[in-house]
């Protein structure tokens, strides 16, 4: 008497209706199909689950929220994992996904092709994330019209130009990433408008002209980065508006000139502080003795002169002071008592003393310490002795002295650089792991065990013999 689907049990019977009411809208089938079909390359199969006889709400990375109509799309590849990419280009087809409210199209590698003008179809859309990519030519000076969205994410893409002053009709945007592309200019006024934003991100551009002076627009601004382009000019006295919120400002690797401003000391909430490459010239303000959340600190490569203030950061995890004009002395307090720190660079910055004498509290964490160019003796053997994870070493230009058959090469390590120093003994064959090596312009004696390094890696030394030097007599 029973049709046979009501022999179905109860929980089964549930699922089937439930699963025909949301079978995916044929239209939007149809543009995932289509956008499938321009894709050339897929080996790791990242859509080998989009068949067209399967239900299109279930397939990777497509998500229905009002039922039946797609409203995400989101396909990562996996930049450590050489196949886990996709080549092709993105279809015009998207504009047929009339609900699509984010598309994420992250570390796919291989999607090249200009910024796809059906995005300008979708009304609904809210959040672009389309990085890692090889997208190319100008951003369109259109791009304003998607007054709509609150996410905009091109970065690592191949994008040319300038960006097009429509930018600043995005006013709903809390995100604006556009770092890692080819983009020239200044950077535009009009993002002044953008008030909603809490992280704007234009770094590894080529951007010139003066680093902008419009901070006081931002009051939500958390992360700021636009390190690694060419602009110039001074640190901007409207940077200080920024004191409550920012926790992250790199503006690192550019043209800028002047002093390190007191306000900075205000930014109580900063963690990461980039202002590496530069010309800035003076002492580092007092005020930075506040700055007790900061735990990454890289102020290398400027001309910043003597005194360094004393900082009362609990815990600093990365510092770099080098290539400035300091006279440290010593390694500073706050930096040894730190409990988590895993990379220190303090290249010439006029330490003298003996290795020995440094004792860290905690050498757990360590991945790279670059302490070359001071005046640094004795033995680096012990602290290689407690630092397992340790990555890199860079101790030249010192006079450290020791027997290198000493030293415990940690299994992680990869980089060792001991160049003139006054090191002795021979070279131990376990150096072969390393990546890169440099002894050169020491004390070393005997044959050179087989190793790939060149040989500027052993010049100079008493008497290194065998490839790549001239072989042992
Ligand atoms: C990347 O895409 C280009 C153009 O579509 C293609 O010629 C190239 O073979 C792709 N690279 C890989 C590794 O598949
Ligand atoms: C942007 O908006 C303008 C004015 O409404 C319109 O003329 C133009 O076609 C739009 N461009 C795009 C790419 O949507
Ligand atoms: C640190 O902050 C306190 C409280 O705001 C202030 O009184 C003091 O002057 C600041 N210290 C320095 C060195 O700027
Ligand atoms: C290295 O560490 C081991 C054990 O952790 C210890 O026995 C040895 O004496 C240390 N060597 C040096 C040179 O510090
Ligand atoms: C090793 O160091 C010397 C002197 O610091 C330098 O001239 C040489 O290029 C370096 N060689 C390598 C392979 O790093």
């Amino acid at each position: 008497m029973n049709s046979s689907l009501f022999r179905l049990p109860f929980p089964l019977l549930f699922i089937f209706i439930f699963n025909l009411a949301s079978a995916c809208h044929v239209g939007d089938r149809n543009a995932l199909l289509a956008f499938k079909s321009a894709i050339t390359a897929d080996p790791s199969g990242l859509l080998s689950s989009w068949k067209s006889a399967v239900d299109c709400c279930t397939w990777a990375g497509v998500t229905c929220s009002v039922p039946n109509r797609v409203t995400s799309l989101s396909l990562y590849g996996q930049l450590d994992h050489p196949n886990a990419f996709l080549s092709g280009t993105i279809s015009n087809s998207l504009s047929n996904l009339p609900y699509l409210d984010s598309i994420y199209l992250v570390n796919l590698r291989n999607i090249s092709g200009p910024f796809p003008p059906s995005l300008f179809q979708l009304p609904k859309l809210l959040f672009i994330y389309i990085e890692n990519n090889k997208l190319s030519g100008q951003l369109p000076a259109a791009i304003g019209n998607m007054s709509q969205l609150e996410a905009l994410s091109l970065e690592g893409n191949r994008f040319t130009g300038p960006i097009p002053s429509s930018i600043s009709k995005l006013n709903r945007l809390t995100q604006l990433k556009l770092g890692s592309n080819l983009l020239t200019g200044s950077i535009p006024i009009g993002i002044q408008q953008l008030k909603s934003l809490t992280f704007l991100s234009l770094e590894r551009n080529r951007f010139a002209g003066p680093l902008p002076d419009f901070w006081g627009s931002f009051p939500e601004l958390r992360i700021l980065s636009l390190s690694h382009n060419k602009l110039t000019g001074k640190i901007p006295r409207s940077i200080s508006a920024l004191a409550a919120k920012l926790s992250y400002l790199q503006i690192g690797h550019n043209l800028l000139k002047g002093n390190i401003p007191d306000f900075l000391g205000t930014f109580r909430a900063l963690d990461t502080l980039d202002l590496s490459s530069n010309h800035l010239s003076g002492v580092v303000p007092k005020s930075f003795r506040n700055l007790t959340k900061i735990f990454n600190l890289d102020l290398s490569r400027n001309s910043l002169v003597d005194p360094f203030p004393e900082l009362f950061v609990k815990g600093i995890e990365s510092l770099d002071l080098s290539y400035n004009k300091f006279h440290l002395g010593k390694i500073p307090k706050w930096v040894t008592s730190s409990p988590i720190i895993y990379s220190l660079k303090l290249a010439k910055c006029g330490i003298k003393m003996k290795m020995e004498d440094w004792k860290p509290t905690q050498t757990y964490f360590y991945d790279y310490i670059d302490l070359s160019e001071n005046e640094i003796r004795g033995s680096p053997v012990g602290l290689l002795n407690r630092t397992d994870y340790l990555v890199g070493f860079w101790g030249s230009g010192n006079k450290l002295n020791f027997k290198l058959q000493d030293l415990r090469i940690v299994k992680r390590l990869k980089y060792l650089d001991l160049s003139r120093n006054q090191v002795s003994g021979k070279v131990p064959g376990a150096v072969v792991v390393l990546e890169k090596l440099n002894v050169s312009y020491n004390h070393l004696c005997g044959p050179i065990p087989a190793t790939k390094f060149p040989a500027t890696s052993f010049l100079g030394n008493d008497c290194l013999c065998g490839p790549p030097l001239p072989p042992c007599k």
